[in-house]
């Protein structure tokens, strides 16, 4: 038995941000059915197609273990068929514009009346205050998180991170809501509006930031390459290249091949515990009782210099070699590892971090299963619906809608070219 076994989730998101959030909870064990607009379905099964008439990897990754019903939730009877989901389902998700499911005519007192257990649960750009209205993208959240701001060099412009923290982050965020809610339906009975902010979100994940915005306030940031290279702060959390969030120096050097592999670099931090471990490492081993060396702090102005002679040793390595020669000193290090190594790393698919799925239309394709293991709910990872796959299936199994009733939700258009099996 799976953990979420016999909850039944009416996924009503689309493009990334709700659908991790669903997919998750799907791979946990509930029903998850996945509401599209007849004929269309989610913009994203037909973005950045790789393969003629088949759903994109950005949907087919985003939505796999659900179920797909297409149904006009602006006709009448599409109202009524929607109304019965509500009835039947534990979870309603959806990441609309704002106001989007008010003006269908679902708004939370009317869910409420119809369903008093249903947890509602939605994704927005901004909580209330000026910006509620605001339709937002990814990276508008990790502009308007703090994320953007921190991030790059100094002397470069603000960048957005290959991370998808607004997105998929906020999708997180909304899952825990979601669980605690169940959890607290348990005990309360009743159900409750969750909602998640994609600004929340990033801020959240970006929280270290705002930290050291406020250490600012007292004197500059020590720890920051900055403060060494004697570059004054400003009145904000500057970006802080690769410095380590945690106060600990570290840099990206460089290792043996980076002048033909764009990622052929490791990650280092010279952790004070193992100060005198990497000074023999890079054959140094004099800095370890030196005057300016010995003590991190006497080394904060230092550090280009350190970095430099570390870098020296590391391009006579390899990226995996620097891991091999200090993990087992406890050095802290990281190899970069692109996509490529990353889709090839047969680890990960013995974990089934990575999946390999078959789809009908586009042939097998490589996933990253679920990242959260549980050791008595087991995740096995289905392909993604094509459009309206389960339309007469949800209506028939869920919905108890049969013969006649069956044939006059059909015929009203509400839920797509459905072709229904003569009794
Ligand atoms: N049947 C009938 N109509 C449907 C429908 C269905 N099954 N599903 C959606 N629609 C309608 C909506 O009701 C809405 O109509 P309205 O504008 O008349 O109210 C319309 O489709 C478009 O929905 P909307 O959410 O506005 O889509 P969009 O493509 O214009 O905007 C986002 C996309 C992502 C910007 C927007 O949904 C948003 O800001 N969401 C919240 C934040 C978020 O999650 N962003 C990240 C996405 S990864």
């Amino acid at each position: 038995m799976k953990a979420l076994e016999g909850v039944k989730i009416l996924d009503f998101t689309h493009v990334q941000s709700g659908p991790t959030c669903t997919q998750l909870l799907a791979w946990f064990g509930a029903d998850v059915l996945k509401v599209e607009r007849p004929g269309v379905g989610d913009a994203t099964r037909k973005q950045l197609v790789d393969v003629p008439g088949a759903d994109s990897l950005y949907f087919t990754m985003l939505n796999h273990n659900k179920r797909s019903i297409e149904l006009n939730s602006k006709n009448e009877v599409g109202k009524e068929v929607l109304t019965r989901l509500i009835e039947e389902c534990d979870v309603m998700v959806e990441n609309f514009a704002p106001g989007a499911l008010d003006r269908m005519g679902f708004s939370w007192e009317r869910i409420q009346e119809i369903n008093p257990k249903m947890i509602l649960a939605s994704i927005k750009g901004f909580g209330p205050g000026k910006y509620q209205d605001c339709k937002v993208y990814e990276n508008v959240a990790q502009c308007a998180g703090g994320s953007a701001s921190t991030t790059g060099f100094l002397d470069g412009p603000p960048l957005v991170t290959g991370a998808q923290i607004g997105d998929s982050g906020t999708g997180l965020h909304l899952a825990l809501g979601i669980v605690t809610a169940l959890f607290h339906r348990e005990k309360s009975g009743r159900g409750q509006k969750v909602t998640a902010a994609m600004q929340d979100g990033v801020l959240n994940l970006t929280r270290v930031k705002l930290r050291d915005q406020q250490r600012l306030e007292k004197g500059p940031l020590e720890e920051y390459s900055q403060f060494g290279e004697g570059i004054p702060f400003g009145e904000a959390t500057p970006r802080a290249g690769n410095d380590s969030g945690g106060g600990q120096p570290g840099r990206i050097l460089k290792c043996k091949g980076w002048e033909d592999d764009p990622n052929a670099y490791t990650y280092f931090i010279t952790q004070a515990a193992v100060w005198e471990k990497v000074c023999d490492v890079i054959g140094e081993p004099e800095w370890k009782t030196k005057d300016g060396y010995a003590k991190p702090k006497d080394r904060l102005d230092k550090l280009n210099e350190i970095f430099a002679r570390i870098e020296e040793w590391t391009m006579t390595k390899t990226k995996f070699e620097v891991m091999d020669i200090c993990n087992p000193l406890d050095i802290p290090v990281g190899p970069i590892l692109s996509m490529k190594e990353i889709a090839e790393d047969e680890g990960l698919y013995a974990t089934g971090t990575l999946v390999k799925v078959p789809h009908p239309e586009r042939g097998e394709y490589i996933s990253v299963g679920c990242p959260i293991k549980l050791s008595d709910s087991s995740v096995e990872v289905e392909r993604s619906p094509l459009l309206g796959e389960h339309t007469t299936e949800i209506l028939q199994q869920v919905l108890g809608y049969d013969g006649e009733n069956l044939a006059r939700v059909v015929e009203s258009g509400a839920v797509g070219d459905v072709k229904v099996a003569a009794e």
